[in-house]
Formats: structure tokens, C-alpha cells, sequence
């Protein structure tokens, strides 16, 4: 009874099914039979009606399609298929194409895929003969055949990231199966499945966007290399059989199961083996009939752990560079960036991680002082293959010391009791990995750096770590109570040696810190007529700012660095003690957001600072210059510019105020990263201009009106700026255009406003082609921008609120209308 029902389930299916599809749908398409990509567009099912064939729109990106073959009766339509182009690796493979793209069944050609304008984008290759139909087959196989039923082409002959059942892939097809970039991203990504010439069944990470495989970090072993005494066959094909397992095929028909689970029936569920964008390769099953409410259920998974796997000369592993992995229970990954350091592209949680500090050995000599930096210690925590040095014996104390004083050092990992490796950036293969009891992870860490949010993914590791630093103690105890008496003997001398060491640094610091003031511990106090040489005596001018009148320069540093001199107006003759205060605030900073201060000149008249020297020029220039940036340069700037502000708001020991940003402020680094500049000078100027209270700070068009008003000028005046200077970049133009030829478009805050109310965003970018195809962050920007220029403060988000927004943490609200303030505020 067991077995005849499903079989009699079949059967009935197979009398019911085609009546009930023969009115759409055979299965069959004749040649010249097309299908266009739009929003209600059909698609060529099969016979049963479980797989469909046409164009699927991206989830993401409203206006691309992807032609594709896909799991048609189940809500979420499971892509299994995209058309790609294996020629172009540029492109990364996958195709997806523009609304009002074709695809047409040509009788020499097979499958075409053309753009809007008829250009080719894409052709099922290798057609010989003469196609006569093609058709979407019940196993989810798509054909091409001629007229005597011969397959000329099949989609399972060219599979994606996903094999099906009765899919079989020969060795000598040389098929390689890629990943995505990311779940929603067809794009090629990182790691490729392929069975070897060899016979093994291998999965690597590749070198993007060339095809350069990094050793493998899973091998299946059935190569034909015989270890045990001649009897193993090369693997000569990879089947998913009719039943739904997977085994590999040796030439001896012999097989090697990947699994050895009993499965459930394929009438009743559907499987599916995907090559996961990150990496893992998993077969999947979902029972068939509770359509509604189920979901892909991972019955096994190769590599059982690709934390512990990806160990390879080169590549980031499953997670980007610097950051760790951890497996979760679905044995996929999950990747988080170490505290101190924050996602390059917040969007991308499996990308890599850097800095939230500069850290290099040419910015640790311009800053003299001690405690530069801290550690966080992580344990069982290690990034394999990026040391540098590896030193035996060495005590914890010493590997900590020699890490803190190498400028190279980026992490120290301490581990068997006596073995110290130090690690240079990027880290790569971070992983938590158990069996590395007892080993710690010493991160060093710029002191004074923003530490990002707690709550955010980007630190998981920070709450934890002092209850890790409890769990080390008590180690050192139990190691020091239960270990063999060399091991006493080396820890009682290593002791010895840190009280040395302590004692040491105890006894120098009262000589070195009395007579150094707080200014010269982080930065460099140059004397007028160095920075005269430096500059060549003000010869090159840069620019002129509220503040002063900026200079070229450079200075000797081992090697020449070039810098940038910024000469004050002399505001503050008789404050000299308020000065240096607020130069070492200044300087306590380090953000990548920021431009750097390396020293200053304080000798009676002259004040001067003394920046780095950043080689892009302003974001004015760029913003507004004859070549319109790309509106991805243009995100990645306002959200540069947006933590840079939150960090001096919310993250600095005490908080600064900008009161002037706009574009002239913000430069661009080597990488068009956004550094704000001339932070931290405005409460110079207030403290002096507390006698006149008359000069409104800030520039024209950027000014928050609370400057005009009798009115608190809080951090919220940095919010205002921030919002006018976030519409000049998704515009490309400045804030007022005294040109304008519509007097409706003079004004950027209203006329943003104008159209963000009438729904015609397009009027705004100037039809902008590269933004609209990103028409949801377009409309997201204008409204974080409108929130930002509201009239009353209060309404304001802070900057913590608007990058979380920008970053896509938190949903956007409609924005009220940034109109002037009611008549009852007024009143008050
Ligand atoms: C498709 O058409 C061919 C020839 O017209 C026929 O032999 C074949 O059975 C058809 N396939 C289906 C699924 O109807
Ligand atoms: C697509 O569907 C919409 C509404 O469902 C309808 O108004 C429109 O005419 C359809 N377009 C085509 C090409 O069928
Ligand atoms: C997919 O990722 C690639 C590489 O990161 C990128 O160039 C491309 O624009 C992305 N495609 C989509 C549709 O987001
Ligand atoms: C598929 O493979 C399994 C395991 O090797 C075997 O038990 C089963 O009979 C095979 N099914 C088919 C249809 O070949
Ligand atoms: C493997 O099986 C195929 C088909 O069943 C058969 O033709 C072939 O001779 C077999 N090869 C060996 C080495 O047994
Ligand atoms: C599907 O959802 C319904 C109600 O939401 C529930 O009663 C049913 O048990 C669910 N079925 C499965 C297989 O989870
Ligand atoms: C900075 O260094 C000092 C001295 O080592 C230390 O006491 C302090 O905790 C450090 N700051 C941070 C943020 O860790």
C-alpha cells in the first residue's frame, strides 16, 4: 500500500495534468515564438507546470529581468537556471537585461536574447543542425531539438549554481558550476564547482573577475591517483539521480555518494544542489504539496564547515578580508568585521572589513606619544596565513609588547604557551575555530577610535569580551595551579619579566610626562620657520577658507610627506591655553572620514595647522566640474561625509560641531573617499567672537535658520548643512543657482521638495539615466535630505539616525514639508 499510492498519485496526475495545460501550454514551443520582458509577461511552462521558462524580474532593481528557468508553483519561484554569458568574464555571466528585452526561438540560432533596440545581448551557443521546437520538460530541462527529436541544446548541459534531479555532469564537458555574487545578485561571484580532469570533485575560490582558482578548500578524493593499492577510478561524472541523490560516477561505474541519507519521494518533494554565493554547496528539498507555508530544508552540505575550510595561499575566504566567520546551524556562514573595524560596503555583510583608524608606520611616527593603541582580545579566534613573523619562545606579555610597538603588527595571536604570530593587514580566512582552546587574539586598536554602534552586526564580538577576558584569567590561573613545574618555571620568569617591564615604564613615565603637555603626546609642535621652509615660504596656495588662507607643503619624515598648511586668520591673541585645548581635541581624532591633523605651530601671532595632504581636491570641484561623477562614487561620498559627522557628534571624547559643512569642506582622498575637513575651528572662532555675537557662522545656502533665530545652535545645524550638501550630490549642482532659468529651480531645498511632492524625481536628477535605474535609493536619498533641512530642529534625525538610514538599517518615513516654521512656533 506504501508504495502504490504515490504511483497511483502519479498516475492521476499524469491523466489530469496535461488536459488541464494543453490550453496554455504542451511543453513545446515552435520556432519564431518569442517572449518579452515586462512586468506582466508570460512564460513557456512545463508539461506539469513546476518549471517555467522566461524572464523573472530582479527583486531588487525594478527595470532588469532576468531570462531564467524557475520552481514555477511555489510563491518564492526558486530561480535554477540564468542565461550567462561563460565567454565574458567582464560582465561576470549573468545577464540581466532591460525592461522590454526579447527572447525569440530562431530556427539556426537556438534561444536569442536581444536589448530594446534589437541588439544581441546573448545566444544558447553550439546549436548544429536545425531547430525545430524547443520545450520546457517536467525535470526543469529546458531543449532545443531538431525534427527528429534529437537535443541540439539543454539548459542542463549548461548549469548555473544549481543541479536538479536526472541532471548528470560529465567530466569531460569540463562544466563548472559558479556562484552568485550575493542571494539576489546573479552576477558570477567567488567559488566554482567543477570535477577535475583528475577525477576529483573540487570546489575553489576564484580570483574576480579573471577566473583564477585558489587551492581547492573542498576535494572529494576521487582522483585517480590510486592510494589504496590500485583500486580507485578516476570520478568520470557528478549524477543527481531520478531519485534525488547525488553521487559521483567512477569509470568503473563504481559510485561515491555525497549523500547517505534516505530521502524523501520525488513525487512528493522537489530537490534542488546549489552552490551558495557563499561558498557552500547544499542540497535542498520542499515537500511539494504545503505550498503556502514551506520552505527549502538543507539536508547536507559540502564543506561540513567552510570556516574551517577556506585555508588557501591567497583569497579572503568565505568571509572579505579582516573579517571573521563563524558557521551557524544551517552550517552556512556568517561574517562579521572584529571591533575597531566596520563593513567597506555596509550593504555587503560577507564583504570585507577595514579599519575605523589609520593605522601604517608613517602615521605612528608623526604621532610621538605613547598608547597609541589598545587590544581586544578575542578567543579561538585566528586568521591563518597572514603572519609575517613567528616567534618561539615567547611569552603573552612579549608577543602583546612586540605587536604594540611594531608599526606593521595589525594582530597578535598567542597560542600553545609559548608560540606569538604576528599579522599584517588584510587579515584573511578569519574564522572561530574551537579547537583552538586557550589561543587569544590580540586586535590592536587606535585608542580614541570610534568604536562603531554595539548594537550593530559590525561588533558582535565587543560585548563579549570582557567577560573573555574573565574566561583568560581564570586559564592563566589553572594553567599556572596544573601545569608541569617547567611550565611554572617559564611562567614564573615571564612574570618576572613583566614586572620588569612595568616597573620600567613606571619609572620613566613621571620624567617624560611632566614637562609634555597633553598637545605634544599626539602631535608634532613645528616652529614657525619649519613650516616656512615647508611651504617654501607659502609659495603654493591651495585655497581660502573662513579660517585662513591654506598652503602646500612637506615635510621631512624619514621621507618627504606632502601636507597642508592652514595659516589662521589671529582670532584668539590672548587665549593660548584654549587654543592647545582644542588642537589636542582635534587631534585626538581618527576617523578615515576625517582628514588627519599631524601638528601645529603656536609662536605669538602665527597659529598654524598642519594636515595631511589629500590629493583629489574638493568635493566641490568634483561635484560640480565639467564630468558628472558616477552616482556609486556619489552614495559611498555622502555616506563617507554622514559617519565622518556622526563620529565628531557622538564618538569624539568631546563633541564637535562643524558649523560649515558644504562641498568646499569635504575632500577627496587618493580612493574618493570623503574626509571632512576644517572640523573642530568653529568653536576657535564662537570662543573669540563670544564680544561680537554678530557674524552668523557657516556659508550662505548651508546655514540652518536657528543661526538667524534666537535660538540654541546645537549639533543639529551640522544635520541642516548635511542635508543641503546630500541634494547637491544626487544633483550634481549647486544648492542656489542665481543662473536658473525656471525660478522654481533656484532654489535646490524647494525645488527638491517640489518634485519629491509631485513625484517627478526624474525633473530633479535631470533624467539622470544611472540614477533613475536606482530610482529606490534615489527616492530614499531626497527623503533622508528633506528630514535633514526640516525648519525646526527638533524634527531633525540625528546623524546616528541618518546614516543608519542611508545605510538601509532603519526604513525612511515620509518627510513633512521643510516649510518655514508655523505660526505657533514662531510665537513661543
Ligand atoms: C512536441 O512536438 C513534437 C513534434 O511536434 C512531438 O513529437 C512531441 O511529443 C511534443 N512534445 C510534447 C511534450 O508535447
Ligand atoms: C499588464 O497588466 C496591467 C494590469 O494588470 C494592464 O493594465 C496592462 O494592460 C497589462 N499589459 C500588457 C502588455 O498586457
Ligand atoms: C552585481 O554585482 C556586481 C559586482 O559587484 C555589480 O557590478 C553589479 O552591478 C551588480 N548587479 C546588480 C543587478 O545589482
Ligand atoms: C539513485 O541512487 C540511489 C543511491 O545510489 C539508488 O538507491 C537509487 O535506486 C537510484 N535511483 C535511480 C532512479 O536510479
Ligand atoms: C558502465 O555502465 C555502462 C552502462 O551501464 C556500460 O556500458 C559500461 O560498460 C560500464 N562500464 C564498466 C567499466 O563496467
Ligand atoms: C501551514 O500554515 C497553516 C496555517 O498558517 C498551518 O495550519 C499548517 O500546519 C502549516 N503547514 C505546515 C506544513 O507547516
Ligand atoms: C588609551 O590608553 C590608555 C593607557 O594605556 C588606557 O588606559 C585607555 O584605556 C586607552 N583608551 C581606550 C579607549 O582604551
Amino acid at each position: 500500500m506504501v508504495f502504490v499510492l504515490p504511483h497511483l498519485l502519479v498516475f492521476l496526475l499524469v491523466l489530469l495534468l496535461p488536459i488541464s495545460s494543453i490550453a496554455q501550454n504542451n511543453g513545446n514551443v515552435t520556432v519564431g515564438n518569442s517572449l518579452t520582458a515586462t512586468d506582466n509577461t508570460t512564460s513557456w511552462l512545463s508539461p506539469s507546470g513546476d518549471f517555467a521558462f522566461g524572464f523573472r524580474p530582479l527583486s531588487n532593481q525594478k527595470d532588469l529581468f532576468l531570462l531564467s528557468i524557475w520552481f514555477d508553483k511555489i510563491p518564492d519561484k526558486t530561480v535554477v537556471w540564468y542565461a550567462r554569458d561563460d565567454q565574458n568574464i567582464i560582465i561576470g555571466g549573468a545577464t540581466p537585461v532591460p525592461r522590454g528585452s526579447k527572447v525569440e526561438l530562431d530556427a539556426d540560432k537556438g534561444l536569442v536574447l536581444t536589448g530594446p533596440q534589437g541588439d544581441e545581448l546573448w545566444r544558447s551557443n553550439t546549436i548544429v543542425g536545425t531547430v525545430s521546437y524547443g520545450g520546457m520538460r517536467n525535470t526543469g530541462n529546458f531543449v532545443l531539438q531538431d525534427s527528429n527529436s534529437n537535443n541540439l541544446w539543454e539548459s542542463f548541459n549548461k548549469p548555473t549554481d544549481t543541479l536538479l534531479p536526472s541532471q548528470i555532469v560529465e567530466r569531460s564537458a569540463g562544466v563548472v558550476l559558479y556562484s552568485r555574487q550575493s542571494e539576489t545578485n546573479f552576477s558570477k561571484g567567488r567559488f566554482l564547482l567543477k570535477l577535475q580532469d583528475d577525477g576529483d570533485l573540487v570546489l575553489n575560490s576564484i580570483n574576480l573577475p579573471t577566473d583564477n582558482p585558489n587551492d581547492p578548500y573542498y576535494k572529494s578524493g576521487t582522483a585517480a591517483s590510486a592510494v589504496d593499492s590500485g583500486t580507485s577510478s578516476p570520478g568520470a561524472r557528478l549524477v543527481f539521480n531520478n531519485s534525488g541523490y547525488i553521487y559521483i560516477q567512477r569509470e568503473n561505474n563504481q559510485t561515491f555518494p555525497l549523500n547517505q541519507e534516505k530521502l524523501g519521494s520525488t513525487s512528493d518533494f522537489y530537490f534542488r544542489a546549489t552552490l551558495n554565493f557563499d561558498g557552500v554547496f547544499t542540497q535542498y528539498s520542499r515537500p511539494k504539496t504545503s505550498n503556502a507555508n514551506g520552505s527549502w530544508t538543507s539536508l547536507w552540505s559540502i564543506p561540513g564547515n567552510i570556516c574551517l575550510a577556506t585555508v588557501s595561499n591567497s583569497g579572503s575566504g568565505t568571509c572579505g578580508y579582516n573579517s571573521i566567520c563563524t558557521l551557524k546551524l544551517d552550517q552556512r556562514p556568517k561574517c562579521d568585521c572584529p571591533v575597531g573595524y566596520s563593513l567597506f560596503d555596509p550593504s555587503d555583510q560577507y564583504g570585507s572589513c577595514q579599519p575605523d583608524f589609520i593605522q601604517g608606520c608613517q602615521e605612528d611616527k608623526l604621532s610621538t606619544g605613547k598608547d597609541l593603541y589598545y587590544f581586544e582580545v578575542l578567543i579561538k579566534t585566528d586568521w591563518p596565513n597572514a603572519d609575517y613573523a613567528f616567534l618561539k619562545p615567547y611569552t603573552e606579555d612579549q608577543c602583546k609588547q612586540s605587536c604594540m610597538e611594531d608599526c606593521m603588527c595589525a594582530v597578535a595571536i598567542f597560542r600553545l604557551g609559548d608560540s606569538c604570530w604576528k599579522k599584517k593587514l588584510p587579515l584573511s580566512n578569519g574564522r572561530v575555530d574551537d579547537t583552538l582552546d586557550g589561543g587569544k587574539a590580540f586586535i590592536k586598536i587606535r585608542n580614541g577610535s570610534s568604536i562603531p554602534p554595539q548594537q550593530g552586526p559590525h561588533s558582535p564580538f565587543n560585548p563579549e569580551s570582557r567577560k573573555k577576558n574573565q574566561d583568560n584569567l581564570i586559564l592563566v590561573g589553572s594553567v599556572l595551579l596544573g601545569g608541569s613545574l617547567f611550565v611554572n618555571i617559564i611562567l614564573i620568569i615571564a612574570i618576572c619579566v613583566g614586572v620588569y617591564f612595568i616597573y620600567h615604564k613606571k619609572l620613566k613615565r613621571p620624567m617624560t610626562l611632566s614637562n609634555v603637555n597633553s598637545v605634544e603626546t599626539n602631535m608634532r609642535c613645528f616652529t614657525y620657520q619649519e613650516l616656512v621652509e615647508a611651504t617654501d615660504g607659502f609659495k603654493e596656495e591651495l585655497g581660502k577658507g573662513a579660517f585662513g588662507v591654506v598652503y602646500k607643503g612637506a615635510i621631512e619624515m624619514g621621507s618627504s610627506v606632502p601636507v597642508a598648511v592652514k595659516k589662521l586668520h589671529s582670532l584668539f591673541q590672548d587665549n593660548e591655553r584654549e587654543f592647545k585645548t582644542e588642537v589636542n581635541v582635534i587631534g585626538q581624532t581618527h576617523h578615515k572620514n576625517l582628514v588627519r591633523l599631524f601638528g601645529f605651530c603656536d609662536e605669538g601671532q602665527q597659529r598654524l595647522l598642519v594636515y595631511e595632504f589629500l590629493s583629489n581636491g574638493t568635493l566641490a570641484s568634483f561635484l560640480f566640474g565639467d564630468l558628472k561623477p558616477s552616482w556609486k562614487q556619489r552614495i559611498s561620498i555622502a555616506v563617507g561625509i554622514a559617519r565622518g559627522i556622526l563620529y565628531l557628534h557622538d564618538e569624539c571624547s568631546t563633541q564637535i560641531i562643524h558649523c560649515d559643512i558644504k562641498p568646499q569642506n569635504i575632500l577627496l582622498d587618493d580612493y574618493y573617499n570623503a574626509r571632512i575637513a576644517d572640523f573642530g575651528l568653529a568653536k576657535l572662532l564662537m570662543m573669540d567672537q563670544s564680544h561680537t555675537r554678530t557674524a552668523i557662522r557657516g556659508t550662505k545656502g548651508y546655514v540652518a535658520p536657528e543661526w538667524f533665530r534666537n535660538m540654541p545652535i546645537t549639533a543639529k545645524v551640522d544635520v541642516y548643512s548635511f542635508g543641503v550638501m546630500l541634494l547637491e550630490i544626487i544633483c550634481c549642482r549647486r544648492s542656489v543657482d542665481v543662473e536658473a532659468i525656471e525660478e522654481e529651480k533656484a532654489i535646490l531645498t524647494d525645488w527638491a521638495y517640489d518634485c519629491y511632492r509631485e513625484g517627478v524625481l526624474d525633473a530633479l536628477v535631470e533624467h539622470d539615466v544611472e540614477v533613475l535605474n536606482d530610482r529606490e535609493k534615489l527616492e530614499k536619498y531626497v527623503m533622508v535630505a528633506i528630514w535633514c533641512i526640516q525648519e525646526d530642529p527638533s524634527l531633525r534625525p540625528t546623524m546616528r539616525r541618518v546614516t543608519q538610514m542611508l545605510e538601509g538599517v532603519v526604513e525612511v518615513l515620509v518627510p513633512p514639508c521643510p516649510c518655514p516654521f508655523s505660526r505657533t512656533v514662531t510665537m513661543s
